[in-house]
C-alpha cells in the first residue's frame, strides 16, 4: 500500500541468502526446513574485538500461497514483485540443506550466523544446474514478473580455484581460469531464463561482466551504471552510497543500529540522478529506473524498517518520477504536507526535524503506530 501511495511500481524481494532461505521449493524441501533456520545471529557489526552473537534461533519462510497472494495484492496496485534467488554465492543456507551442491559434498555446514561475504559457494557440476533450473521453474510459476534476479555478486572464487573438479570443468569449457566460471555460470542460468521468456537480472560486479541479455543492477560503484548502459545493458541504478537505506540517516546517536558507514541522508537520496544529463541519449534510455535497498541484518522491528524507509523512500520516488535536476526546496515543502498522510496511516517515519530520541518512534513496540509487516 505504501509503495502504491508513492507510485513505486516494483518490489524486489530478496528471498535467499547465506543466513536463510525463505521460499519453499517442492523439489528441494530442505531449503526451508533446514535452510530456513539459523541457531543464532551476529549482533552488531564486526568490531576490532570479538564478534557478538545472540542466543535466539531465527527462522521462517513464506508459504507459496502467501507469495502468490503478495503477487496478486501488488498487481492490483500496479506493482510487480521481482524475486531474487542468489547464486553462485550467498548460498550458505542452501548448502546447509544440500551439501552435495557445494564444492565439498562431504562437508556439513550450518546456515550462516554472521554478516558479510561467505566463502562457501555452489559447485559447477551438472546437479547444481539441475538444482538452479528446478528452483527457478518454481519461482517462475509463482512470480509472473518479466524480470528474475539471480544475484551473482560477492562470490569469492577460492573454492573453485582449489577444487580439482571445478578446475577440470573450467578447462573443459575452455575458460582461462577457475574464476571465469562465474561468468560462465551466470551465462548458463541467464540463457535458461531467456529460453523461458524472462529477463535475467544480476547485481553488477564491475558493470560489464554479464551477458548482454542481463539487466544489471549497479550498486557497488557510482561509475558502474554508466559502464553497463554504455555496453548495452538495461540498468537499474542502485548506487549503495545513495540508495541503501540500511545506512543511518544522520550522525545523531539516537539513530538505530545500522550498517557501518557514513549516513545516507534524505538529501543524499534526493540528489541521486539515475540517468544524468551528461550521459548520451542511448545510455540514458537504457536506465530502467532506480531502487532503494533495505538489508535487514541490523533491523530489529517492523517499525524500524519503516523508520529507515520513510521519508527516504519519498525522496527516491520524487526523484525517480521527476527526472532532471532535483528540486530540493520544493520537495521539502511538499514533504511537510505529505507527512500528514504518513501520520494518518500510522507510518513511524523519521521526523524531518528529528533532534532527540524522543522524536523517534522506531524502537517503541508500544507506540501503537507500527503495523506488522505482512
Ligand atoms: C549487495 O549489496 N550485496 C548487492
Amino acid at each position: 500500500d505504501l509503495l502504491a501511495l508513492h507510485k513505486l511500481n516494483t518490489l524486489h524481494l530478496h528471498l535467499t541468502d547465506d543466513q536463510g532461505w525463505r521460499m519453499p521449493v517442492d523439489a528441494y524441501p530442505r531449503l526451508t526446513t533446514v535452510g530456513g533456520r539459523r541457531a543464532r545471529s551476529q549482533r552488531g557489526p564486526d568490531g576490532p574485538g570479538r564478534t557478538q552473537f545472540d542466543a535466539t534461533p531465527h527462522e521462517g519462510a513464506y508459504t507459496k500461497a502467501e507469495l502468490r497472494g503478495l503477487v496478486r495484492y501488488a498487481a492490483e496496485r500496479g506493482i510487480t514483485v521481482v524475486p531474487e534467488i542468489e547464486m553462485p554465492g550467498h548460498v550458505r543456507a542452501a548448502l546447509a540443506a544440500y551439501p552435495e551442491l557445494g564444492n565439498h559434498p562431504e562437508r556439513r555446514l550450518e546456515v550462516w550466523d554472521r554478516w558479510g561475504v561467505c566463502e562457501t559457494i555452489l559447485g559447477v557440476h551438472e546437479e547444481v544446474f539441475a538444482f538452479c533450473r528446478a528452483v527457478l521453474e518454481e519461482v517462475m510459476d509463482i512470480f509472473p514478473s518479466p524480470y528474475i534476479h539471480i544475484g551473482g555478486e560477492e562470490c569469492p572464487t577460492s573454492e573453485w580455484e582449489s577444487s580439482p573438479a571445478a578446475r577440470e570443468r573450467a578447462a573443459a569449457e575452455g575458460l582461462a581460469n577457475p574464476a571465469a566460471l562465474h561468468g560462465w555460470f551466470m551465462g548458463r542460468i541467464g540463457a535458461f531464463l531467456v529460453e523461458h521468456g524472462r529477463t535475467p537480472v544480476g547485481w553488477a560486479v564491475s558493470g560489464t561482466e554479464l551477458p548482454l541479455d542481463f539487466a544489471v543492477m549497479a550498486w557497488r560503484d557510482a561509475s558502474h551504471a554508466r559502464a553497463a548502459a554504455r555496453r548495452g545493458h538495461r540498468v537499474v541504478a542502485a548506487y549503495h552510497r545513495t540508495t541503501y537505506l540500511d545506512y543511518v540517516q544522520s550522525e545523531a546517536s539516537f539513530e538505530p543500529m545500522a550498517q557501518p558507514g557514513d549516513p545516507v541522508t534524505l538529501r543524499t537520496v534526493h540528489d541521486y540522478e539515475p540517468a544524468p544529463a551528461e550521459w548520451s541519449r542511448e545510455e540514458r534510455a537504457r536506465v530502467l529506473g532506480t531502487q532503494a535497498q533495505l538489508w535487514t541484518e541490523y533491523v530489529r522491528t517492523p517499525a524500524e524498517i519503516e523508520y529507515l524507509s520513510y521519508p527516504r523512500l519519498c525522496a527516491l520516488a520524487d526523484r525517480s518520477w521527476s527526472g532532471g535536476r532535483g528540486d530540493w526546496p520544493g520537495f521539502v515543502e511538499r514533504l511537510r504536507h505529505h507527512t500528514a498522510r504518513l501520520d494518518a496511516l500510522g507510518v513511524p517515519y523519521r521526523p524531518l526535524d528529528a533532534r532527540s530520541p524522543a522524536a523517534t518512534t522506531y524502537a517503541s513496540p508500544s507506540s501503537g503506530t507500527a503495523r506488522p509487516l505482512s
